[in-house]
């Protein structure tokens, strides 16, 4: 099925260029920014031009093909693609999509005599295409699990964050459409602003309506008996079932479990990290404190305050109801669950 213009796309491959949705800019502005050359698309992997765990590995994967492009007829050019694989690993540490993306592209050197565009870009495409048909099947399978109530989404699991369609926010459009969900509850998401910025407007896209919330506020949301799921995305799983995923999905999850709300994480089998055995193996990445003191390039802190910026938190296995993959629902994760599904047993 053709799935590839349902949803706002926030990658685009324009013959010989990539066009990224300057998602800094959002919802105010809608700019498509172009690159040339990988160590630029890194930068803007590092600035969050583009963010959100499938939609980078995407974007690195096309890079990729920028830089055999770039490099492809110079004597030394597979040291130059290697080179610029490296510099965009590096972008950002946590979302193991990345990694898996960009092993994908280096395979595609493996026995090359010449740069192999072509094969590149075929692979980058199926990178894409993949992950579109993943977030719908994920959709299906997600919505199921929904009876009925108010949800609540963190940060952007969307169709900015994939290839399209979204993983929270695809199993949201799914059980929306079923009209299993009343109210999309999205938090607003500091320090980025993400659920504010991207989830409300790419829902509203949709007409779906969205209803924002400070994340201190999910406590007392939840107690109001409203709530049936909390429903994100992830930037990697472990292979006993941890969850790294936007800072601020560890206490959702807290909360859910006081109120007796379920929590669902969706996300494809490529944000499965199997080398990763529990939290202790997940680089959580630091940024920048003046993400944290200033607000819109104003100081908004004392001044002689200092700040913890992590971007992603770590959310225990035992707190996690379901984990809604493409290759199907894994109901409470742990090692033994999660090794029977990446390995089709
Ligand atoms: O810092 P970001 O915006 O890249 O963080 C994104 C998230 O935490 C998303 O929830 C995660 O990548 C899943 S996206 C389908």
């Amino acid at each position: 099925m053709n799935y590839q213009h349902n949803t706002v796309q926030a990658i685009e491959w324009s013959g010989r260029q990539l066009r990224l949705l300057d998602q800094r800019a959002l919802p105010s502005q809608k700019i498509f920014l172009e690159y040339g050359n990988a160590p630029a698309v890194a930068e803007a992997i590092q600035d969050m031009v583009v963010r959100g765990a499938p939609a980078i590995g995407i974007t690195a994967a096309y890079a990729v093909v920028l830089s055999a492009i770039e490099h492809g007829a110079r004597l030394n050019w597979r040291q130059s693609v290697l080179r610029d694989i490296e510099r965009l690993a590096a972008s950002r540490p946590t979302a193991v999509n990345l990694f898996w993306a960009l092993n994908r592209m280096r395979q595609c050197l493996e026995d090359a005599d010449v740069a192999p565009i072509d094969s590149l870009l075929a692979e980058a495409r199926s990178i894409h295409v993949e992950d579109i048909e993943a977030n719908h099947h994920m959709g299906e399978l997600g919505a199921a699990l929904i009876e009925s109530g108010d949800v609540i989404t963190h940060c952007n699991a969307g169709a900015l964050a994939t290839g399209g369609y979204g993983t929270a926010l695809g199993v949201i459009r799914s059980a929306y459409a079923r009209g299993k969900i009343g109210t999309v509850y999205a938090d607003e998401t500091r320090p980025w602003l993400q659920g504010a910025r991207l989830t409300a407007w790419e829902l509203l896209q949709d007409d779906i309506p969205v209803t924002l919330l400070c994340e201190g506020a999910a406590a007392s949301l939840m107690s109001s008996g409203r709530v049936s799921w909390v429903i994100v995305g992830s930037d990697r799983i472990a292979a006993n079932g941890d969850v790294a995923n936007k800072i601020g999905t560890y206490s959702l999850a807290i909360n859910a479990r006081h109120h007796g709300v379920r929590f669902m994480v969706a996300a494809p089998t490529s944000t499965i990290d199997m080398q990763a055995e529990s939290a202790a193996d997940i680089p959580i990445e630091q940024r920048n404190p003046l993400e944290i003191l200033n607000l819109g390039g104003q100081r908004i802190a004392a001044e002689g305050a200092t700040a913890w910026n992590p971007a992603f938190d770590v959310t225990p296995a035992e707190l996690v109801d379901a984990i809604v993959t493409e290759k199907g629902v894994i109901m409470n994760p742990n090692t033994r669950n999660i090794s029977a599904l990446m390995s089709g047993d």
